[in-house]
């Protein structure tokens, strides 16, 4: 069964792809993930200046949740400048650089450096629930203001293709979606973390997050990522490539996520609960469930389920659908 697939002129050897934010900002780290089968990395959010994130405790997980308020915090341009030119002089697997920045000035500024060091993909963060408190609302949330960061970026990475990373917290994600496309994004990024939750203790009552709230990821928002997926391809008619990010946990949940209209699938908070090894585990799950089923290229997954819909005469999933 073939894992491979080539996107954007890029080759995967698989379609997991670690995600940003979980394994830190180093070159070892990333080879470390390349050794455990990852098909590609994203590097966590990249400053255009240094940047603090939060207090202790970030964050609290369960089985079925996790909470993190880490402030998305960053060592500035030159570390990331030294670490991915480190990963780029053997590239063992694609690098995605994940950058950020609080206006179009600050995007633009990032997005020149990282250029230079010629990731294979750059994703706009466009949607961490940080910049609700820096700046109280998400880009993510208003498709003119995505457009105009996406612009800002495209102006300096030339041909390199552009992902923008979206938010579950909006009514209208297809319609994001089709905005960013509109403005020059290649691809889409969904999604980043949703809430923000909160937990308290029960004995001193208090938040547990040192910063109150945090975004919710791992299993409780897989059903949420695969819904704004199935939007996201809808609303671009398949035409552009989604990382299908939130609640992976299994091969069967990749898979999962790729019928709804992911090409590549985003691994985050499973590292912590599966282990490094993770991507090996979930490339193996998704050999054994296609192999059982008569499937023998990934690629013929991918969108499946908007297939379904159309064989049996429906056309979307609709709000008509709704209960
Ligand atoms: C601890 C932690 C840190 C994260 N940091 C970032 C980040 O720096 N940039 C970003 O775009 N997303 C970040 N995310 C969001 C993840 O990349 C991912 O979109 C989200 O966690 C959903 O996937 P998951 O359920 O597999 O974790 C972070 C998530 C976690 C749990």
């Amino acid at each position: 069964m073939n894992l491979q697939q080539t996107i954007l002129g890029v080759p995967f050897s698989n379609p997991t792809v670690l995600a940003s934010g979980i394994m830190g900002i180093t070159a070892s780290s990333w080879r470390y993930c390349a050794e455990n089968g990852a098909g590609a990395i994203t590097t966590k959010s990249l400053w255009p200046v240094e940047h603090q994130g939060n207090r202790n405790p970030t964050i609290i997980a369960t089985e079925h949740w996790t909470l993190n308020a880490v402030g998305v915090p960053d060592a500035g341009p030159e570390k990331a400048k030294e670490e991915i030119g480190d990963f780029m002089k053997d590239q063992p697997i694609p690098l995605i650089a994940n950058i950020i920045g609080l206006s179009p000035k600050e995007f633009a500024s990032i997005a020149a450096v990282v250029a230079t060091l010629k990731p294979d993909f750059i994703e706009v963060n466009l949607s961490t629930p940080t910049f609700l408190k820096l700046r109280g609302k998400l880009f993510a949330e208003d498709g003119n203001e995505a457009g105009t960061i996406l612009k800002a970026v495209r102006k300096e990475i030339g041909p390199i293709p552009c992902f923008a990373k979206l938010t579950p917290n909006v009514p209208n994600i297809g319609e994001i979606a089709k905005a960013c496309v509109d403005a020059g994004a290649d691809g889409i990024t969904a999604i980043n973390t949703a809430g923000p939750g909160m937990a308290i203790d029960l004995r001193s009552r208090m938040p547990i997050l040192a910063a109150h709230k945090g975004g919710l990821s791992g299993p409780a928002l897989k059903p949420i990522a695969v819904r704004c997926i199935a939007e996201i391809f809808e609303a671009t008619g398949g035409k552009v490539p989604i990382i299908g990010t939130g609640g992976i946990y299994t091969g069967e949940d990749a898979l999962e996520l790729m019928l709804a209209g992911a090409s590549l699938v985003g691994i985050g908070t499973a590292v912590g609960t599966r282990g490094i090894d993770v991507f090996r585990k979930i490339c193996e799950e998704i050999q054994l469930w296609c192999t059982n089923e008569g499937v023998w290229e990934i690629s013929d997954m991918i969108g499946g389920m908007h297939k379904a819909l159309l064989a049996r005469g429906i056309k979307g999933t609709s709000m008509k659908h709704a209960p």
